[in-house]
């Protein structure tokens, strides 16, 4: 068992000290959890085989399932991309940095262990001052997956990258929770149209104001291609339903069904109407906020999955703006407990040719 060390750092004092003593742990090949604008990340430096091949122990991660490298510096994408499309470069320009991860053709310093044999490369400029910091005092790339198990709901504050990794990791950078709670928009611009891999903290329709429209994998028809599709991802323990907004009778009919079970049951709910659900001995309540549904979603299955709750009902949200990646994580979440896990290649079912850019 290692000693994980707890650094308290905040947006407003990103001590130097601090961020060196990570740097050092970077550079002898350790593992660094910090926060970003979107979770809390697991951090090791991009170009050190061993340590990338940590990271994956460490999470339990599929080593098919390749990793975003975060950077802080503009000049840095050349090093990791082998050609950066012109949409690229005005998403680049507009969003960076930000919760929008681009996915290139990478250069051939890239490792297979990064990419997990692809022959892309997925790069992210984080906005959060002590991610800036952290990378740009390293001098860099430094990837970083989500700092939580495999399978379980991503950390948006410290104590949950504590829960699932202490013991494993040398440190955490503990700034609070973040911000934006879901994890960053992935759009793959190595097609045209650019394609939407994973809805994210990074709005749709402030991407194709810029660069027009893009697919989803399920316009194109290869939903098993997209990246967290194939593995259990942003799931709780407990058994989610997603329900219509403001379908008060389906809350009821549920309820109803598994109190009979003598299940405990959670609902996360934020509309008016369902104002009249009352919490009971085997029946928690959490009311949120439409604006911060994002922000408190996976904290709240992680405080119910610690309460041992059987089944979460979870209120839907409209489908705009950040509500797609929420509620792509909803419906990710409510299908967790029927997929398999293939090992198969994340992209072997795609004819990526067909869509290249020239
Ligand atoms: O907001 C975020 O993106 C956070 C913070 C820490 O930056 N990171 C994050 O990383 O969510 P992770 O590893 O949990 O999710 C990365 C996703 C995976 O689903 C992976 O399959 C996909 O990105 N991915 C990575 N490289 C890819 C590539 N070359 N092509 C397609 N998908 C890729
Ligand atoms: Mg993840």
């Amino acid at each position: 068992m290692k000693q994980t060390r707890i650094i308290k750092t905040s947006i407003q004092d990103v001590s130097p000290e601090n961020v060196h003593e990570a740097v050092e742990v970077l550079r002898r090949g350790g593992l660094v959890a910090f926060p970003t604008e979107t979770v809390y990340g697991l951090g090791a430096d991009v170009y050190n085989v061993d340590a990338v091949k940590k990271v994956f122990e460490t999470k339990g991660r599929p080593s098919d399932n390749p990793l975003i490298v975060h950077i802080a510096e503009f000049g840095h994408v050349h090093d990791l991309a082998k050609k950066i499309p012109l949409k690229a470069k005005l998403l680049i320009e507009k969003f960076w940095p930000g919760p929008l991860t681009l996915v290139v053709e990478r250069s051939s310093k890239v490792s297979d262990s990064v990419t997990g044999g692809l022959d892309t490369v997925a790069i992210r400029m984080p906005k959060h001052p002590i991610a800036l910091a952290l990378v740009q005092s390293f001098g860099r790339g430094i990837v970083g997956p989500s700092a939580n198990l495999s399978g379980s709901p991503s950390p948006t504050r410290a104590e949950h990258v504590y829960a699932d990794l202490h013991g494993k990791i040398d440190m955490i950078l503990d700034a609070g929770p973040t911000e934006i709670g879901v994890e960053s928009t992935i759009v793959d611009v190595t097609v045209d149209p650019p394609l939407i891999l994973r809805f994210g903290g990074l709005e749709r329709e402030r991407i194709e104001d810029i660069i027009g429209e893009m697919r989803t994998t399920v316009d194109i028809g290869f939903l098993k291609r997209s990246p967290g599709t194939r593995h259990r991802h942003y799931a709780p323990h407990a058994k989610v339903i997603l329900v219509d907004q403001g379908d008060v009778n389906r809350f009821g009919q549920l309820l109803d069904i598994y109190t009979r079970k003598g299940k405990k049951i959670a609902c996360i709910v934020h509309s008016r109407r369902l104002k009249i659900i009352e919490p009971s001995d085997s029946c928690f309540i959490s009311r949120v906020n439409l604006q911060t549904f994002s922000q408190s979603l996976y904290a709240t299955f992680r405080h119910f999955d610690q309460l041992g709750v059987d089944c979460i009902l979870v209120e839907g949200v409209p489908e705009e703006g950040i509500g797609a990646a929420v509620m792509d994580r909803l419906r990710r979440a409510e299908n967790a407990a029927i997929e398999t896990r293939e090992h198969v290649h994340p992209y072997s079912e795609f004819d990526h040719d067909k869509y290249r850019l020239e």
